[in-house]
């Protein structure tokens, strides 16, 4: 009851949840069911992670809530700082130092037509200790499903709506002995991603990674790029056929859950965890543990702007 574990329900936890600008208590941070975001997938939320107590991209990762919201049309009602102070509070009150945080906002209840005038917005933040989300080493199944269609859904925002698709792919996979299922894109020619984390390939020395057109760029994918061209290391954004990623020397994920995490099997072809993917792995978790250094990156390689 008291304690947060991995298979403790979300709903039964001490702590406290940041609601529309109060601090509730856990148990009581509830919605009500005719919620218009429940009904019609009206939420955008995001993944972030503290470590020793410091928020990673703290900045970016609000930036992106706001920007998400924008593209559905959802006027979140508060700053980026304000957000970010937020998240600060939310973590502090918990007592966290090495934390996931999980900002989302929501359409309410003042009406359920499709129509989204008149709703209001609620945010609401909150966190957790929750381990590296595909743990050592991750398989990987090619998914049926493909990537969505950027003309026909917000492919670039971290938007509830988006996953649905990707709990399909997650749980096929599982069900299949996987960890987690392989997306294509839209014509199911090119590799798109995992469905919680993006998708990295090295061959003969040079790091590659497909190109963000219809799924999430992720921050820490940006993060990868820009940690490899300041350390002068081969890296290109590029189309990558799925038997080019089968001829691969080395294949790995990033994403906020998932830190940068070994692909150890693609359906039937099996990778060695390389040198390529340990140096990136030991260059995240120092930038992720130095805000130093995530200054300086980010003075030195801005990430794309999210204004929208
Ligand atoms: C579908 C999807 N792709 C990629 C990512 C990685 O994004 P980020 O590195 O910003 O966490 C995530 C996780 O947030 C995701 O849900």
């Amino acid at each position: 009851m008291s304690h947060n574990s991995e298979k403790q329900s979300f709903e039964d936890r001490d702590g406290v949840i940041w609601i529309n600008g109060s601090l509730v208590p856990w148990r009581e941070a509830t919605i009500h069911s005719l919620s218009h975001g429940l009904h019609y997938g009206g939420c955008v939320f995001e993944g972030e992670r503290a470590f020793q107590g410091h928020i990673f991209l703290s900045n970016e990762h609000s930036e992106r809530l706001l920007f998400s919201g924008r593209e559905l049309g959802i006027e979140i009602p508060y700053t980026t700082q304000e957000l970010n102070d937020a998240k600060d509070e939310v973590l502090k009150k918990n007592g966290f130092q090495n934390a996931y945080i999980r900002a989302f906002a929501w359409r309410g209840s003042e009406q359920l037509g499709l129509s989204a005038q008149g709703l209001k917005i609620h945010v609401a933040i909150a966190c957790w200790e929750w381990p590296s989300y595909y743990g050592d080493g991750l398989t990987l199944q090619t998914s049926r499903w493909r990537a969505p269609d950027p003309k026909t859904a917000p492919t670039g925002s971290k938007a509830a709506c988006n996953y649905p698709t990707h709990t399909m792919i997650k749980d096929e996979a599982v069900a299949n002995g996987y960890g987690d299922g392989l997306m294509l894109d839209t014509e199911g020619k090119y590799v798109a991603e995992a469905s919680g984390a993006n998708i990295f390939m090295v061959k003969d020395g040079t790091i590659k990674t497909p190109i963000p057109r219809c799924f999430l760029n992720g921050l820490t994918r940006q993060t990868v790029i820009k940690i490899a061209q300041r350390d002068g290391l081969n890296i290109e954004e590029c189309d990558i056929t799925p038997d080019e990623l089968s001829g691969a020397d080395e294949v790995f994920v990033t994403g906020t859950a998932a830190n940068v995490t070994p692909v150890t099997k693609i359906d039937n072809t099996e990778f060695d965890v390389g040198p390529m993917t340990k140096q990136m792995q030991a260059a995240y978790d120092s930038i992720t543990h130095s805000p130093e250094e995530e200054d300086e990156l980010r003075a030195k390689y801005p990430y794309d702007a999210l204004k929208g």
